[in-house]
C-alpha cells in the first residue's frame, strides 16, 4: 500500500507565519521529517524525524521510504518548498524509489523572499528574483543587476562578500541595498545602507539582499 507525502512550507521561521493547512497536515501525519528548528514550530507531531544539515539527504530518504510503506509523511521546508527548498530533492528521491507523483502534495509556505519584499514595500513581480543558495554561480547576477529593476537575492556566501563581489565587478559602491536578516524572528534586522557599507558589515547567514 502506498502512503502519502506532503512537502510543506513552514514560512520564514516564526510560528505566526505558519499556515493552518501546514498545522493540520502535520497533526494528521504518521511521521514528520524536518530540521529541529522546523519541527519545534509544531505542537502536535506524532513521530518526529529531526535532522541537522549534514543528515538532510538520509532523513529525506527515510521519510520517502516510510511513505512507500504506506505511511502519511510530512516533510518540512523553510519558507516555500519551491524556492531553494527541498521540493526537487524529494521529487528525485521519490522517483528513484518508484513513489507515485500523484501521492505527493505540495503545501506552499510564505517564502523569506516574500517577507523581504513586504518589509521593503516592493511589488516582487517587477523585481529580479535570484537565488544562489547552494550554488556558486553568482556571476549570473551581473547581466541583470543594472537592468533598472530591484534585485532580490538569496546569497550563496556571506552578505559582505557578495557586496564586495558586486563592487569588484563594476557595480556602483553607492548603490542602495537593504539587508533583511532573520526575518520574522524577535531579533529581525532590516539594514538600509550602500554596497560599500554592506561590504564592511557582518551579518548571519540568514539574510535576503535587496539591491535597489
Ligand atoms: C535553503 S534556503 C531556503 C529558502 C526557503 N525555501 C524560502 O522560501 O525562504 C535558506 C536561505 O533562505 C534565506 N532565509 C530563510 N529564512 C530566512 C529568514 N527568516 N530571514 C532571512 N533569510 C532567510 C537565507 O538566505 C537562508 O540561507
Amino acid at each position: 500500500m502506498t502512503g502519502k507525502i506532503y512537502i510543506i512550507g513552514i514560512g520564514p521561521g516564526a510560528s505566526e507565519y505558519l499556515t493552518k493547512k501546514a498545522i493540520d497536515t502535520v497533526k494528521a501525519s504518521d511521521y514528520t521529517v524536518g530540521s529541529t528548528r522546523a519541527i519545534e514550530l509544531f505542537d502536535d507531531v506524532q513521530n518526529k524525524i529531526a535532522f541537522n544539515v549534514k543528515e538532510l539527504l538520509d532523513k529525506l530518504e527515510e521519510g520517502v521510504g516510510l511513505a512507500c510503506n504506506g505511511n502519511a509523511v510530512s516533510i518540512l521546508s523553510t519558507g516555500d518548498p519551491g524556492f531553494s527548498g527541498v521540493l526537487n530533492t524529494v521529487l528525485r528521491i521519490s522517483a528513484e524509489k518508484g513513489f507515485p507523483k500523484e501521492s505527493i502534495e505540495v503545501i506552499p509556505g510564505i517564502s523569506s523572499l516574500q517577507l523581504a519584499a513586504a518589509r521593503c514595500h516592493i511589488q516582487w513581480d517587477s523585481a529580479n528574483v535570484m537565488t544562489f543558495h547552494g550554488r556558486e554561480n553568482i556571476e549570473e547576477i551581473l547581466p541583470v543587476i543594472n537592468n533598472g529593476k530591484t534585485t532580490i537575492a538569496l546569497p550563496s556566501r556571506k552578505v559582505k562578500d557578495m557586496a564586495q563581489f558586486l563592487i569588484d565587478n563594476g557595480v556602483d559602491e553607492n548603490r542602495e541595498v537593504t539587508v533583511c536578516e532573520r526575518l520574522s524572528y524577535p531579533d529581525e534586522r532590516i539594514v538600509d545602507a550602500n554596497l560599500k557599507e554592506i561590504a564592511q558589515s557582518e551579518f548571519t547567514y540568514m539574510c535576503i539582499m535587496v539591491i535597489k
